[in-house]
């Protein structure tokens, strides 16, 4: 079993350097399967979601050659399986984009129902309503999505949700197709623009990614390139609430100010000094913070993976603030552990309601999921007295070298490995 233990009470101080973004790095690397020449891919985040990817990128047959901690060759032209093993892409999300990537590359995939963090129900009909229009016969059987075609040809797609997934599968499985492809009410997220910018520095002919119609006019094939992933706009978001919680000053550095906007701006009504400049942004916790509303929709809105970091910052806010989940039905779990180190919230569907207090108490807890796991670790660093996070394996998922990024701002996190023995002794 292994924890955190945090010390609360520490200011963060000095700078940290974001790693490269989860939720391009899962999309991008499977997307490299749509050619058969090597990949340069730079800046990939150091997390256990990437390392699961290339597993099964590894199984699929790509040759995968570690040039140095944040980048990799990977060589897709060994690629001959399309089927994905079961174990590996249910422990994660991003694995459903294996179904786009081969069934663009090979026109057959085989990968099962997807993982991640269960925050409610995650249906994907939306993913398999895209890959029908372009042609493929889609089926699900014994927790298996099976995809196959004879060829695949542009379709005219309509997403009846906006869904970053299903856009991001709509462009793999059509930058080979036949036609042209027009998504609608596609996802505008920033990850989705650094695929299509990835597919197009391999040849695709991707237009409009960042608005809600992308045109993807299929191309014959798909050459090798060379990119470097976008930094990850969620652990920027993080590590800017965890100085604010700890009436902090730390400059973030290696980001793209614009990405934070949504974030930048409530953070700035709520009492968080915020002074940008061109990558990197300085946040300070010089100032009592107030009660806001903060409703979290898809990009440029204010992003669901950021909704428990800010609801912690809220706790410690003057007065009662309102926090509305738009995306996904349960991502208010985490809750319960807050209220553990003092948190005043109350939960109806998806709105809470939090009263501010004081500050936050220390108690054992656990991480729910990979952001819960992340407000908690904040609570933690501003709490008075030692907390014990549990369940870590789910911020590893997405935070690169947290516990060493946050202790070289001065914060007291130090990891507890207990081996298996050790517990069984003990029960
Ligand atoms: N939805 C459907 N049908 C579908 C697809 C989605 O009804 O076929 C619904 C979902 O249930 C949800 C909404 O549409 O209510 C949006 O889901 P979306 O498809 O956009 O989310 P996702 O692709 O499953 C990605 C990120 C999540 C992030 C969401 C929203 C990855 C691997 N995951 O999930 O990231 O919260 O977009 O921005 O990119 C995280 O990093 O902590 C995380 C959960």
């Amino acid at each position: 079993m292994e924890k955190y233990v945090i010390q609360g009470g520490s200011r963060l101080h000095g700078e940290v350097s974001i790693s490269g973004a989860k939720n391009a790095a899962v999309a991008i690397l499977p997307a490299t399967i749509l050619c058969n020449e090597p990949c340069l891919i730079e800046n990939i985040p150091n997390i256990s979601d990437v390392s699961t990817i290339m597993k099964i990128l590894s199984e699929l047959g790509a040759k995968i050659t570690v040039i140095n901690k944040n980048t990799i060759e990977i060589d897709p032209s060994n690629v001959h399986r399309t089927e994905v093993p079961y174990e590996k892409a249910r422990q994660m999300r991003g694995s459903y984009y294996f179904l786009g990537a081969l069934l663009g590359r090979f026109h057959h995939s085989k990968v099962s129902l997807p993982g991640g963090c269960d925050l409610g129900v995650r249906p994907i009909d939306q993913h398999i309503k895209c890959f029908k229009a372009l042609g493929a016969h889609a089926s699900v059987e014994f927790g298996m999505v099976e995809l196959s075609a004879g060829k695949l040809e542009g379709a005219h797609i309509y997403f009846d949700v906006s869904t970053v997934g299903g856009t991001i599968n709509a462009m793999l499985a059509s930058a080979l197709a036949e036609g042209q492809t027009i998504i609608e009410n596609a996802a505008k997220e920033p990850h989705v623009v650094d695929l299509a910018n990835f597919l197009n520095s391999m040849g695709a002919d991707i237009m409009g990614a960042g608005t809600d119609v992308i045109k993807v006019r299929g191309v014959k094939r798909l050459h090798g390139a060379s990119y470097s992933i976008i930094p990850d706009q969620i652990e920027a978001g993080t590590y800017m609430i965890a100085a604010a919680a700890t009436r902090g000053d730390i400059l973030i550095k290696n980001i793209i100010p614009k990405h934070l906007e949504c974030i930048t701006s409530k953070l700035d009504k709520i009492g968080v000094t915020i002074m940008e400049y061109d990558d990197s942004i300085r946040v300070m916790g010089d100032k009592p913070f107030v009660k806001a509303n903060v409703k979290a929709i898809p990009y440029p809105g204010f992003p669901t993976d950021m909704q428990p970091q800010i609801s912690t910052l809220l706790c410690l806010a003057e007065g009662t603030s309102i926090v509305t989940e738009s995306i996904f039905d349960n991502r208010f779990r985490y809750v319960d552990e807050l209220r553990r180190l003092g948190a005043n919230i109350s939960v109806d569907s998806r709105t809470a309601v939090i009263e501010g207090i004081s500050k936050f108490t220390a108690a054992p807890v656990k991480a729910t999921d990979l952001r819960a796991g992340a407000a908690l670790v904040i609570a933690a660093l501003s709490a008075e007295g030692v907390t014990e996070i549990e369940d870590i394996h789910h911020i590893e998922r997405g935070y690169e070298n947290i516990e060493g990024k946050l202790r070289a701002l001065g914060a007291d996190i130090k990891k507890l490995i207990i081996p298996d023995s050790v517990l069984d002794q003990a029960l």
